[in-house]
């Protein structure tokens, strides 16, 4: 019998990945995924434990969730079994368990192919007339890699695909060692058969996943040990991956075999997340980030020349403990001297269990919020400077879904720039190219193919712009 399956994701893009993955574990075993949680069976929270919010996020969900649970009880007599997955799971469990009885399942970002054992073992607990309270968040010794199931088939023409996992850097600010366990790559082999099957499914835009991506050292084909550099060269000889990327990268891990992929692989993309949290060297010191800020500046100046028209995203925290005014402006230092075309930044969070967290000297939370305030603004200010430069330029476009407007396509440029195109516009109409003439219920053949665009507007976070050519 086919049962429901509704899958809620928080966190980084290693969670989306997971999700997919957890949803592919259990569809052999009757689960249908579904877009809302009303009648579900199972509902799998997909947690994210990297700020304070998060976790509290979660809590509240499994409030709205517990009355559903109940009113299915009520009105069906069928249970909803509610699980918790990711990094709240894998930090909190047993805590979890306790404050919300609705929870009937945990398990951590390690163990979830063994999801429909923990689901026969709630089953065998109800039968029994028991509370299931189920609780897998092992670090197993085999990887979940060598059990899961064949991907079912990618969402669209862009899929992530998980690489290298873990990290062993231990930030002083940072639950990810924790939570995701010791650093561990999968074997080359495996990830260019995934490659392969993505490919061959449509994928046209692989991003590389890993906490650490660029510690990979992964098993290579003929022995030895392959680089994140050596391994984004073979996937450069896949027929039809016509974009690689890689997140998120550690700067100390930046090494030359790397930098020179970004000039010699033409599918290697001249945009790169390399977050820096701060420009202070005190701070990058307290840290443990174990790199200075000018280590920092001269990797992205060899960057630069290897491939001069790459674009630069990271990451900051602002109110770390012991951040002073003269440390922060550091930071803005190296923002303007960086220009990132695009940057997250957070108020520093002590984590329960990091040693940033025990740090006498913590920062005021008016101060905190004044310096986010200013370095936004400084970032946002970069951001639109990157997109107004774009006007004008021609960018191939993958085109991964239709716009709100009619005629309208939407896709990614090479720096995942949102571009909005009205396909009927501009000097290379469909109609005008003599390809699939233009109707409103077709996206023409332009879906999950790479354009040449030109841009035409640019606003704070999208282009718009018109096509010049055919898919290539
Ligand atoms: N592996 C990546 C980061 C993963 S966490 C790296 O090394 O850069 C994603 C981002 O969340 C971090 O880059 C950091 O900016 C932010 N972050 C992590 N812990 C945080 C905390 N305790 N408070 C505020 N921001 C935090
Ligand atoms: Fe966290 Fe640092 Fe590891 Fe990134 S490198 S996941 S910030 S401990
Ligand atoms: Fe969050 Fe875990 Fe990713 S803490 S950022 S979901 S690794």
């Amino acid at each position: 019998m086919s049962k429901k399956l509704f899958i809620k994701t928080y966190g980084c893009q290693m969670n989306v990945y997971d999700s997919n993955r957890m949803a592919d574990v259990l569809k052999p075993h009757g689960y249908d995924a579904v877009d809302s949680p009303e009648s579900a069976d199972l509902v799998i929270l997909n947690t994210c434990h990297i700020r304070e919010k998060a976790a509290e996020k979660v809590y509240s969900e499994v409030g709205r969730l517990r009355q559903l649970k109940d009113a299915r009880k009520t009105d069906t007599g069928e249970d909803m079994t509610i699980a918790i997955a990711g990094c709240v799971g894998q930090a909190e469990g047993p805590e979890m368990m306790r404050r919300a009885p609705a929870i009937d399942l945990v398990l951590g970002p390690q163990t979830y192919h063994r999801l429909p054992d923990m689901l026969r073992e709630v089953d065998d607990r109800r039968l029994k007339g028991q509370r299931p309270r189920v609780l897998d968040t092992d670090f197993p010794v085999e990887s979940k890699f060598d059990f899961l199931p064949e991907e079912q088939g990618p969402q669209g023409p862009a899929a992530f695909l998980t690489v290298q996992e873990g990290c062993d850097k231990f930030c002083t600010f940072c639950v990810v060692p924790y939570t995701r366990g010791a650093e561990f790559s999968r074997p080359v082999r495996d990830i260019l058969t995934e490659a392969r099957r993505l490919s061959a499914a449509g994928v046209r835009d692989i991003t590389l996943l890993g906490q650490n991506v660029n510690a990979y050292h992964g098993d290579d084909l003929n022995g030895g040990t392959a680089s994140l550099g050596s391994l984004i060269r073979r996937l450069g000889d896949i027929d039809g991956i016509a974009r690689i990327r890689y997140t998120t990268s550690h700067p100390r891990d930046m090494d030359a075999e790397l930098i020179a992929a970004h000039r010699d692989v033409p599918q290697c993309m001249p945009y790169l997340h390399l977050p820096v949290q701060s420009g202070s060297d005190r701070i990058l010191d307290a840290m443990n980030r174990r790199h200075t800020a000018d280590l920092y500046r001269r990797i992205i100046d060899d960057l630069r020349a290897a491939r001069p028209d790459i674009a630069l995203s990271s990451d900051f925290i602002v109110g770390f403990p012991g951040e002073t005014d003269a440390d922060f402006e550091d930071t803005m230092r190296l923002v303007r001297d960086v220009a990132y075309a695009q940057a997250y930044s957070f108020k520093y969070s002590p984590r329960p269990g990091t040693p940033a967290a025990d740090m006498e000297v913590q920062v005021d939370e008016t101060v905190k919020t004044e310096r986010l305030a200013a370095l936004q603004a400084l970032l946002n200010t970069q951001q639109k400077a990157f997109n107004d430069a774009s006007v004008g330029r021609v960018f191939d476009v993958l085109f991964e879904r239709r716009g709100k407007r009619a005629r309208q396509l939407v896709g990614r440029s090479p720096y995942l720039q949102a571009v909005h195109v009205d396909v009927t516009r501009g000097d290379y109409t469909l109609d005008g190219m003599g390809a699939s003439p233009y109707t409103e219920n077709s996206d023409n053949g332009l879906m999950g193919t790479l354009v040449p665009v030109r841009i035409t507007s640019a606003g704070p976070n999208s282009l718009e712009g018109e096509l010049t050519g055919l898919p290539s």
